[in-house]
C-alpha cells in the first residue's frame, strides 16, 4: 500500500462509460476509487447507489471503493452498500442520529468506516469514537458537487486532525475531498492527510488512461 493513497472520485467519470473509466483511472495508478452517493435530500444532487458498486465489482473492480454516504438517514443504505461489495463507507455524522450505532454497523459488515466533516464540521464528533475510525475525511468544498473551489481553511482543521489521530494512536487515514489539484496537494500533504481525493482534477478529457496517468504521477511527485 503506498504512504498517500489517491482516490479519483468518479463524480467527474462519463457515467455512460462507467466500467471503461474505473478500469483507466485504476491502470493510470490510482489506489482507491471514491464513489460518492448523493440523495438529493442531505446534499442538492443525486447521483449512485449500491447497484452501481455491485456492477462495479462485477465488471471485475477489485481495487478497493470507497464509499463517501452523502444520505440522510445513513444506516438503512449501509448494509446494501456491504453487500454490493464496498471497502470503505463513510458518512456525515449530523446525518444520522447515532453515530456509533452507524459505524458499528459498517464495521460489523467487514468493512472499514469513517465520519466525514463538512467545512463548518467541529472535529468533537470523532472525539468519543476514535476506537471505531479507519478514515476521517474532511470535505474541502460544500459537499454536493466536483468542480468546486478548494477552501484553504480546512488545511489548519488537516493538523488538528492529525494530531487528533496521533494522540488516540489509532491506525486511522486522513482523507481530504474537494478541490485537491495537482498545484494544492503538496500543502494538503504537508497539513498530515494521506489520502486525496479527487475528481475533476483526474477525471477529465481527453479521458484517456494515459492522461489520468499524467495527473496522478504529477500528484504523487
Ligand atoms: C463532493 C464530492 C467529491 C467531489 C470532488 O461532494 O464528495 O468527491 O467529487 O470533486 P473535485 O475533486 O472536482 O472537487
Ligand atoms: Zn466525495
Amino acid at each position: 500500500m503506498n504512504d498517500y493513497l489517491i482516490a479519483p472520485s468518479i463524480l467527474s467519470a462519463n457515467f455512460a462509460k462507467l466500467g471503461e473509466e474505473v478500469d483507466n483511472v485504476l491502470e493510470a495508478g490510482a489506489d482507491v476509487v471514491h464513489f460518492d452517493v448523493m440523495d438529493n435530500h442531505y446534499v442538492p444532487n443525486l447521483t449512485i447507489g449500491p447497484m452501481v458498486c455491485k456492477a462495479l465489482r462485477d465488471h471485475g473492480v477489485t481495487a478497493p471503493i470507497d464509499v463517501h454516504l452523502m444520505v440522510s438517514p445513513v444506516d438503512a443504505i449501509i448494509g446494501d452498500f456491504i453487500d454490493a461489495g464496498a471497502s470503505y463507507i463513510t458518512f456525515h455524522p449530523e446525518a444520522t442520529n447515532h453515530v456509533d450505532r452507524s459505524l458499528q454497523l459498517i464495521k460489523a459488515g467487514g468493512c472499514k468506516a469513517g465520519l466525514v466533516f463538512n467545512p463548518h464540521t467541529s472535529l468533537d464528533y470523532a472525539k468519543y469514537v476514535t476506537d471505531k475510525l479507519d478514515i476521517i475525511l474532511l470535505m474541502s468544498v460544500n459537499p454536493g458537487f466536483g468542480g468546486q473551489a478548494f477552501i484553504p481553511a480546512v488545511l489548519d482543521k488537516a493538523k488538528e486532525a492529525r494530531k487528533l489521530i496521533d494522540e488516540a494512536g489509532i491506525d486511522c487515514r486522513l482523507q481530504i475531498d474537494g478541490g485537491v489539484k495537482v498545484d494544492n496537494i503538496k500543502e494538503v500533504a504537508e497539513a498530515g492527510v494521506d489520502m486525496m481525493v479527487a475528481g475533476s482534477a483526474i477525471l477529465k478529457e481527453p479521458r484517456t488512461m494515459e492522461a489520468y496517468k499524467e495527473t496522478i504521477d504529477a500528484m504523487r511527485a
